[in-house]
């Protein structure tokens, strides 16, 4: 076989923030399928996943465990590789971001950064929340509130680390018109287009406030955030960014399969870290579209609420893996987001894989073992309907190559489906039970069962890179032995004289209304255990336990309107002569110094009011109050003797409404 080159895929490194579902399920998939079918071609591939492991999220899901964040993740990898195990996805390595190969070697790229002086310290503004010790933005806090825990947020900067992202935009800018082929499909490249014509800013690459993650060199109290650490995955597992012969060999890497929403970190950022590094770019950023369930993605937070599975643990356990990789692979399409039901898969199941493959082969290896002894005849007649099965049959390599080149991995099966129905068609045609009842029709239903083995032995190679265990119990059934080679499935003369030998259906018929109602019974399960060990979102429970308050009639906005209510300072503050319970102060609102009186001295003393802010009711006609005057009003929140000063921040003079 030529070796055609070298041929580097990866797939996101996932989050071991909890097991995985049937989204990351997809994108590995793809991946595991092209690696194989590319190996196939005969390229040296090497095919890269793995795990994500730093960050303030997995240190606090730790936390809330009990357990250390080494061990939390520790144990999610472990079922991660599980499953890659269990799915038999062939790749090379698997990279995590806490080992020590992938440490040393981002800061080592995070130096070259640093040194081509595009990484410089700057503060980080925000709004913090102190117990959750986070920033959020503006849109994040909704209403000043933490969106983790309800409390209110303050503005807050903190010392970090900033790449110069907005140096990049125009190199950026080039590299998508120079490079089209850089970003596809060419939607998401017209998006990232328009981000980057937004204006790009500079990009916060460490922080102080968690310590789960990569130190930076030279000054430990920062780890690098999230995208310097993740990104550069795909150059540490190769033994970069220093030269390395894994990394001389396979880089660039041919594609990054990503799912969508992180196209514009692997289209933007990654690029201009690379280009800052002086290294070479990836040849290839390919965005797959989401499932939905329901309409929504399919996520880790809301990964048990449909009442459909999407555990491809239990799918692999009750359907097989084979049936897995077919429904998601051939299902949807690429670039685009598609729903997720159990009953979707189920038909699919049947319809492409119990009724169009599994019959196929049943039939033809019943057919041989009953009319030819169980041995695959010579071809010996030749007809029209015979050309057309074969022409069909070696010519859908090619297309496949053709589908696959696009990643297009849906029309790549369904080029083999269209093999696939020829043959079953043929039989009908051909009808080999009237043949063989006649004893001068015998060569050609040995003709017959000749053509049905051979489509099954190409059959039986192009499904390979998509389900090379079925691959496999075809070609046993069949009595072909031998490694899979690509091109033999260009021919059509290769069986004669091999032993068949019936085996299990390789899909069995699902009664799809009964195995809905099971699936369906196991998601309520989930969900239950799900909502049961489930820490509550706070704004949520809030939300669910609300009581309307009991008010006041209500008003109009002209009410409202009537009233000015105006910020003022407390310059000075005295105990009433006259009244035990009243406080005099003189409250300066801008221009105008005023004395407002408030009975509120059973909850302060004078001294601890001088200098606040408060917020007077600036137009309320004046009135005396045991001998003195009081012009306007204090707002305060609480009761007598438990009064609070409504404050502010806003200098005094300015307007309240
Ligand atoms: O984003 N449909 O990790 P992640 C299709 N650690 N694909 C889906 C999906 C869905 N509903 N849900 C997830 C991260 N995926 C980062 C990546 S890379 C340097 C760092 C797939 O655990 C899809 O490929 O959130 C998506 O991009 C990926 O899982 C995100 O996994
Ligand atoms: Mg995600």
């Amino acid at each position: 076989m030529a070796n055609k080159g070298t041929y580097y895929i990866t797939t996101p490194i996932y989050y071991p923030s909890s097991n995985l579902h049937i989204g990351h399920t997809y994108c590995t998939v793809m991946a595991d399928a092209m690696a194989r079918f590319k190996r196939l071609q005969g390229y040296d591939v090497h095919f890269l996943t793995g795990t994500d492991e730093h960050g303030q999220k997995i240190q606090t899901k730790a936390e809330e465990a009990g357990v250390t964040p080494k061990e939390y993740v520790d144990n999610v990898v472990a079922g991660i590789k599980d499953l890659w195990k269990t799915m038999e996805i062939s790749y090379d390595d698997f990279i995590r971001t806490t080992e020590p190969r992938h440490m040393e070697r981002v800061q080592k790229i995070w130096k070259r950064m640093y040194d081509k002086g595009d990484i410089y310290k700057g503060a980080y503004e925000g709004l913090y929340c102190k117990e959750c010790e986070a920033f959020w933005t503006e849109t994040q806090a909704v209403n000043n509130v933490c969106p983790d825990c309800g409390r209110p947020v303050q503005h807050a900067s903190e010392e970090a680390y900033f790449f110069k992202l907005s140096n990049y935009a125009d190199k950026i800018l080039k590299l998508y018109d120079e490079h089209p082929e850089f970003l596809e499909p060419e939607t998401r490249r017209n998006e990232m287009r328009n981000f980057i014509n937004q204006g790009l800013e500079d990009l916060c690459v460490s922080r102080c406030t968690f310590d789960w993650g990569i130190p930076v060199p030279n000054d430990p109290k920062h780890v690098m955030y999230v995208w310097v650490d993740a990104l550069s995955n795909y150059i540490t597992a190769l033994g970069g960014p220093d030269d390395s012969e894994e990394f001389n060999k396979y880089w660039p890497a041919d594609v990054h399969l990503v799912g969508k929403e992180i196209v514009r970190f692997h289209s933007i950022i990654w690029p201009a870290m690379l280009m800052s590094a002086d290294l070479p770019l990836p040849k290839k950023v390919l965005g797959h579209g989401w499932l939905l369930l329901g309409g929504e993605k399919v996520s880790k937070s809301k990964a048990a609420k449909g009442m459909d599975v999407v555990d491809p643990v239990i799918l692999i356990d009750r359907y097989g893996i084979d049936a897995l990789k077919y429904f998601l692979l051939r299902e949807y399409t690429f670039g685009q987001d598609g729903n997720f039901t159990n009953e979707v898969m189920l038909k699919r199941i049947n319809f492409d894989l119990a009724n169009d493959l599994g019959n196929l082969l049943s039939r033809t290896v019943s057919m041989i073992e009953k009319y030819c002894g169980g041995v695959v005849p010579q071809a010996k007649t030749h007809d029209e309907t015979d050309e057309d099965l074969k022409n069909i049959a070696v010519s859908a390599a090619s297309k496949v190559s053709d589908e696959m080149d696009k990643f297009a991995f849906n029309m790549a099966l369904e080029r083999i489906w269209t093999v696939v129905r020829r043959a079953n068609k043929y039989i009908d045609e051909k009808a080999p039970w009237i043949l063989a009842k006649d004893e001068a029709k015998k060569d050609e239903l040995d003709t017959v069962m000749n053509h049905l083995a051979e489509t099954l032995r190409i059959v039986s190679i192009l499904i390979y890179p998509f389900m090379h265990t079925t691959s496999e119990k075809i070609r046993k059934q069949l009595g072909i032995e031998g490694d899979i080679i690509w091109e033999d499935s260009e021919v059509f003369n290769m069986m004669n004289g091999e032993q068949v030998k019936k085996g299990e259906q390789i899909f069995p018929r699902l009664d799809v209304e009964k195995e809905l109602a099971e699936l369906t019974k196991i998601a309520e399960e989930e969900a239950a255990k799900k909502a049961a060990g489930a820490v509550q979102d706070p704004v949520e429970k809030a939300i669910a336990e609300s009581v309307p308050l009991k008010l006041k009639d209500e008003i109009v906005y002209g009410d409202f309107d009537k009233m000015d209510f105006r910020v003022g300072t407390i310059l000075k503050a005295e105990k009433h002569p006259n009244a035990d319970k009243l406080l005099v102060f003189q409250v300066k609102m801008g221009t105008e110094v005023r004395q407002v009186i408030s009975g509120v001295a059973d909850s302060f003393t004078p001294e601890e009011m001088v200098g606040k802010k408060v917020v007077v009711v600036a137009n309320l006609k004046p009135r005396m109050l045991r001998g003195l005057e009081s012009h306007g009003m204090l707002l305060f929140a609480g009761d007598d003797g438990r009064n609070f000063v409504v404050t502010t921040d806003a200098p005094d003079g300015e307007i309240v409404s």
